[in-house]
């Protein structure tokens, strides 16, 4: 099947078999590789996109629900200030991010901070709940999307919240 949708702000086309998931698209078909491939069953978090505004785990999207969707990956995401500060508001807390979950963690921050600028410390911990690292703990991981959320206001109004 032919399938368009739009791929980090582009129009883009591919052709794939319908059951193919969207992990592979991007990695195979657009040589997107930040978008990681880990357990492939929804349970780690490597390979989260933002689509449709939404952090989903792409091994779990196969390729007929991908027409007409937008999709955000980690390449296309950097690209951005917003990208800027939640790299920043990681690093001012030493967030632990390793190869596997640190797109997943930055792209599931993007989501959470475009529906929520002020995370409460539940916000957080809900929007993580799809990605599996044992390494960090919970407060440091509140404290950096505060730490992003904080960071991003004062860059958009000149000034704290
Ligand atoms: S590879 Fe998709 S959630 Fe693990
Ligand atoms: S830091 Fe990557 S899985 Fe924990």
């Amino acid at each position: 099947m032919t399938i368009d949708f739009i791929l980090n702000g582009e129009d883009v086309v591919v052709r794939s078999d319908a059951e193919v998931r969207l992990v592979d698209i991007l990695r195979d078909s657009f040589a997107l590789q930040g978008t990681k491939e880990s357990c492939l069953t929804g349970c780690c978090g490597a390979c989260m996109v933002i689509f449709n505004g939404l952090i989903v785990q792409s091994c779990l999207i196969p390729a007929f629900s991908i027409r007409g969707s937008e999709v955000i990956t980690i390449e296309g995401f950097s690209q951005t200030d917003e990208y800027q500060d939640i790299v920043e508001g990681f690093s001012r807390t030493a967030l632990d991010n390793c190869a596997v979950c640190r797109n997943g963690k930055i792209l599931a921050a993007e989501a959470l901070l475009e529906r929520i600028p002020r995370p409460e410390r539940q916000d957080i911990l809900n929007a993580y709940r799809g990605i599996r690292c044992r390494c960090t703990d919970p407060d440091t991981l509140v404290a950096a999307l505060q730490a992003a959320a904080e960071i991003r206001w004062r860059r958009i109004y000149g000034r704290s919240a």
